[in-house]
């Protein structure tokens, strides 16, 4: 898609259609969409025929409107005018995008914005929103794949011309972030039989190919045994799939902060031998949300570039049964050197993640944040609205806790405190890897907070923000919008 910035008066615009958003109260978004224009006009004349959309994306096309120089207008329920904000904005533009795509238009102007929305928000929000509705994952179907996209150019109405240069940015950045939620989306909706964990190696590869700037270096098993990733190797003990621990360092300034984001990549969670109960198990091919989350916000930095150096560390491997599966009551070395009772092999995530945030010491980031579908318990606490952010660091959390609001990829703050972490004791090991079922998530947390003592560091758990059940089953792309927004903030 090719985004583009127009200003000036409404009703000259030529384009294949003209998309005004409408309220419940009769105004309408827009400039000049007041007593006496062309659109005021138009919408007066549709509300006499009680035809407009009353409902927040509710949609109506008007076929070669009179007074205006676009072929159509496209009317979109915007619902009331004053809770009207970026989230409002978003949806109204995910509704357009979509019936757009049924239309047919091969372009279109997006009158979408109150005059109070900066050019950037318009801009970066609105290319994101219409991506998000563009998105397709049809590469494994034969039959029914969607039509090609008809629409080429979009058009992001200002006010006036002086926004310009900040709504070009705002097209980049949107752009990026797309770009990036797309990447993550993909490979989390790939079955696991696709998407294994050398696949995520040799996609992260080909990223890196893409950008002087970012390098791979893959990490195969026998290097992991060296390194006594004993933690990693229990969880890939049951299954035949090689693992691989993925790293992607990006310098975009040298000798100055280093982040680093680890990302779970579990390609498959049947639970191992503590198997998984077979509802839903599908779904488990998500269990590399992180990893997918990560490699994606990678996508979008390889695009900006931004003036700071990320290092992304990804383990990723498969939790299966077998007999040469980890048994519960199994005590493993971390590469840490603390040794770990493992008294349920379905709590994996946290064994592979403790020796990649081992291996990250290596890089001496000045910020670690792990991005997991770790627990259950989260999406029984947050749902699957906010991500669940844990860090012992206030610092931290609040600019995580800001860069989710700015970029409306939110994420909530959980408690990881010592009552909690007493819940791991172990009579036969130094701590076990799972404790009480109150509190998961943040057993979850304390968990890793052992392998991250002196790093200023923060775990997400995007266990039920990674992606969507029921009949809009898919992967969403999150946290991507959240960490590409951190990490610029950062820069
Ligand atoms: N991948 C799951 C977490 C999960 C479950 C994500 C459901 C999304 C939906 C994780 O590996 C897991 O199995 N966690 C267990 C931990 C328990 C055994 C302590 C869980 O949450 O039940
Ligand atoms: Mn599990
Ligand atoms: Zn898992």
């Amino acid at each position: 898609m090719q985004y583009f910035i127009r200003s000036g008066a409404t009703a000259r615009i030529r384009t294949g259609c003209l998309v005004v958003g409408l309220f419940d109260d009769g105004s309408s978004t827009g400039p000049e969409s007041g007593p006496g224009s062309a659109v005021d006009d138009l919408l007066k004349a549709l509300r006499r025929a009680g035809d407009l959309p009353r409902k927040a994306g509710e949609t109506l096309v008007v076929s070669a409107p009179d007074g205006l120089a676009a072929r159509r207008m496209l009317v979109v329920g915007c619902g009331k005018r004053d809770r009207y904000c970026i989230k409002q904005y978003r949806r109204a533009v995910g509704s357009a995008a979509r019936q757009l795509q049924r239309l047919g238009a091969s372009d279109a102007v997006f009158l979408l914005a109150t005059p109070g929305m900066d050019a950037y928000g318009r801009a970066r929000h609105g290319v994101e929103a219409a991506e998000d509705a563009f998105y397709r994952f049809d590469e494994l179907k034969t039959e029914n794949k969607a039509k090609d996209l008809k629409l080429k150019k979009l058009g992001i109405h200002l006010d006036d011309a002086k926004g310009r240069a900040q709504a070009a940015r705002g097209i980049e950045y949107g752009e990026a972030v797309a770009e990036g939620s797309g990447v993550a989306r993909r490979l989390a909706n790939l079955p696991a039989n696709r998407c294994t964990p050398s696949y995520l190696a040799s996609f992260a590869r080909k990223l890196a190919g893409k950008s002087r700037r970012m390098k791979a270096d893959i990490i195969g098993e026998t290097q992991m045994k060296k390194l006594g990733m004993g933690a990693l190797l229990s969880v890939t003990a049951g299954t035949d799939e090689p693992a691989r621990l993925i790293v992607l360092n990006y310098r975009g300034k040298p000798g100055g902060k280093t982040v680093a984001l680890v990302g779970k990549g579990v390609t498959f969670d049947s639970g191992g031998v503590s198997l998984k109960p077979p509802p839903g198990m599908d779904e488990m091919k998500f269990d590399m949300g992180g990893a997918a989350g990560v490699i994606g916000a990678m996508a979008a930095v390889a695009r900006l570039q931004p003036a700071i150096n990320v290092v992304a560390v990804v383990p990723a491997c498969e939790n299966m049964p077998s007999g040469k599966a980890t048994r519960p009551g199994d005590i493993v070395k971390s590469m840490s050197g603390k040794t770990i009772e493992i008294l349920n092999t379905d709590a994996e995530g946290r064994l592979i993640l403790c020796d990649a945030l081992t291996y990250t010491r290596r890089f001496r980031p000045d910020v670690v944040i792990d991005v997991a579908t770790l627990t259950g318990a989260c999406v029984i606490s947050l749902g699957h609205h906010m991500s669940g952010l844990m860090s012992k660091s206030d610092e931290l959390a609040g600019k995580l806790l800001g860069a989710g609001i700015a970029a409306e990829d939110p994420a909530w703050r959980l408690p990881i405190t010592e009552e909690y972490d007493q819940s791991l004791k172990s009579n036969f090991a130094d701590f076990a890897n799972v404790g009480s079922r109150e509190g998961g998530a943040l057993i979850a947390g304390c968990f890793l907070a052992r392998f991250t003592e002196g790093l200023e560091w923060a775990h997400l758990d995007v266990a039920g923000t990674a992606w969507r059940t029921g009949s809009d089953k898919g992967a969403t792309g999150r946290p991507v919008p959240l960490l590409v927004q951190f990490l610029l903030d950062a820069a």
